[in-house]
């Protein structure tokens, strides 16, 4: 595993960028993988910016997200689709079209779940895939359990993950409960994987993910069978486990 120890989350964030961008302009219609939340919005505002420097060009990229709250469609500003247009598809020149998120208006879970994993095997493999890590040691929402769940899933979300993803609602109880999500196993397919981490609250369960047991129970501590892993973090997330 590569590690990047960066002194902060703006200088995480470029080189989180800086590793995407190399994907991209090494192979223009390659498959990324990504993911939302606090850990990569530096990193899409930094892609935005080389995008608009004329740097990047990503009118052949295809990508994947990674999850999706159940109930919730694309306009709503909690979904995750429109995380990842307000982020980077509004602003970059990727075709909308070649972009793909679980379908969280689809109540049927089999159908929705089918869709997805359809997907990823027509798209796929991912060449970069981009990972935030929970708390819990969550990756994409496949929480803590008593075994790894391969493909895309529907999960009921821990209490940790509902407490953790409130402060972006106006109240606990808009915060819905469920959510799809690609499977460990659709995860490991990627040909490499990025994650970042930022900020002392994430210290613990770092280094136990990347120095721990691998376990269902820390979902993230799979990544050490990964054979090309790349983890960027600040000082602050990453100093248990460098010591
Ligand atoms: C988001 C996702 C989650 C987050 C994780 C960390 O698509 O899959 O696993 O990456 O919850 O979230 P942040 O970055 O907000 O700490």
């Amino acid at each position: 595993m590569k590690i990047y120890c960066e002194k902060d989350y703006e200088a995480m964030s470029r080189r989180v960028a800086g590793i995407i961008a190399a994907q991209v302009i090494l192979k223009p219609d390659c498959v990324l993988g990504l993911a939302t939340g606090s850990s990569p919005e530096g990193a899409y505002k930094e892609l935005v910016r080389r995008y608009q420097a004329g740097e990047l060009d990503f009118s052949k990229v295809t990508s994947v997200n990674l999850d999706e709250y159940k109930g919730l469609a694309g306009d709503n500003d909690q979904s995750y689709r429109y995380f990842m247009n307000k982020h980077l598809f509004d602003h970059v020149n990727i075709d909308k079209s070649r972009t793909f998120v679980p379908d969280g208006t689809e109540a049927d879970e089999e159908k929705s779940c089918k869709a997805y994993n359809d997907i990823l095997r027509r798209e796929g493999p991912v060449d970069l895939q981009l990972l935030g890590m929970g708390f819990n040691g969550h990756i994409g929402f496949n929480e803590p359990d008593s075994f790894f769940e391969k493909e895309t899933h529907c999960v009921a979300l821990t209490e940790s993950t509902i407490e953790a993803n409130k402060r972006f609602f106006e109240k606990e109880e808009d915060v819905p409960r469920k959510a799809y999500t690609m499977g460990i196993g659709n995860i490991m397919q990627a040909k490499s994987i990025l994650v970042i981490v930022s900020g002392e609250g994430k210290a613990d369960i770092v280094a136990k993910a990347f120095q721990g047991p691998v376990t269902p129970q820390v979902p993230a501590s799979i990544l050490q069978f990964h054979k090309d892993v790349t983890l960027v973090g600040d000082q602050a997330a990453l100093g248990k486990l460098l010591g």
